[in-house]
């Protein structure tokens, strides 16, 4: 599933934000440069259990949340799987993401069904919390998820023992889990951030695929989600107007709003 939908979206100049081990398969219409947090060498102090994998090697040292590095519009594509549940801020990410990319590009995600990883026991993310995260800032809910991580994936449960746990895992800034979702609350997360954000975009795919769940993003450019909310408003009053000449008196039995513009405002009743 991930190949045929790179193959069908992934095109032109982009990059992978930590593709690790497991870099996405891409088509020759797709140049791709790899993103990390850290270096290879890094990587491999950080991830031990991974020293008998070839790492892919990390073009750009950034952070992923924001890629600051690059400029905006740049990109035709980024790809991040499993990488924003590692997020602090999802929302913020996504944003930033959608702001590096032109419009037309793709943002490619798959993130972890909570139910199928050691994530199982741990609470779905809800999304006042995500808002609250790009609000108020991630480092308000920073202790609590290593605590989470500490106590309901690694199971630690002595209480001086977890907060040993957690300092350290801490310290070495350790990439937890910090979000999340099952497929319906990662469905409903994404129509959410749809409505959330100032960039409008379109879901062309967003489908479980065995234990993850994979959507392609497509920006649209304002210019488009203004001619997309106008025909909406027009097709809205046409259907609305259909109506109030169906319904005597108009709708709800009031008089028809189109009528109201021959009554001088101070005069009109409010409806
Ligand atoms: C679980 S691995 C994903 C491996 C691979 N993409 C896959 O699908 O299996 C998460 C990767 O994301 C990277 N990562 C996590 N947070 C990041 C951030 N804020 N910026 C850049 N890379 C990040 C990690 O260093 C790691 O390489």
């Amino acid at each position: 599933m991930r190949r045929y939908l790179s193959e069908k979206y992934v095109v032109g100049q982009g990059v992978e934000i930590g593709a690790l081990q497991n870099p996405l398969w891409t088509s020759e219409r797709a140049t791709v440069r790899y993103v990390d947090r850290l270096s290879v060498a890094d990587l491999r102090v950080h991830y031990p259990e991974l020293k008998d994998f070839n790492l892919v090697n990390v073009d750009i040292i950034d952070d992923g949340e924001s890629l600051t590095s690059i400029g905006d519009g740049q990109l035709d594509f980024i790809i991040a799987n499993h990488m924003l549940e590692h997020t602090e801020n999802p929302l913020g990410t996504i944003r930033n993401h959608l702001r590096k990319i032109r419009p037309g590009g793709i943002l490619y995600y798959a993130v972890p069904d909570k139910r199928f990883t050691f994530d199982i026991d741990r609470p779905i993310t809800s999304f006042r919390h995500l808002v609250w995260d790009d609000r108020k800032g991630p480092h308000l809910s920073r202790l609590e998820h290593f605590y989470d991580w500490g106590r309901l994936v690694n199971k630690v449960t002595d209480p001086d023992e977890l907060e040993a746990h957690v300092k350290w895992l801490m310290e070495i800034n350790y990439s937890i889990h910090f979000h999340v979702w099952d497929f319906k609350t990662f469905s409903r997360f994404i129509k959410q951030a749809k409505n959330y954000l100032d960039y409008f975009f379109e879901i062309k795919h967003l489908e479980q695929y065995g234990s993850e769940v994979i959507v392609i993003l497509e920006k649209r450019s304002k210019r488009q989600k203004v001619r997309l909310l106008s025909g909406f408003w027009v097709l809205a009053s046409r259907i609305s107007g259909t109506k109030q000449r169906l319904i005597p008196g108009g709708i709800d039995g009031r008089q028809p709003r189109a009528d109201l513009g021959t009554v001088p405002a101070r005069h009109r009743v409010k409806t």
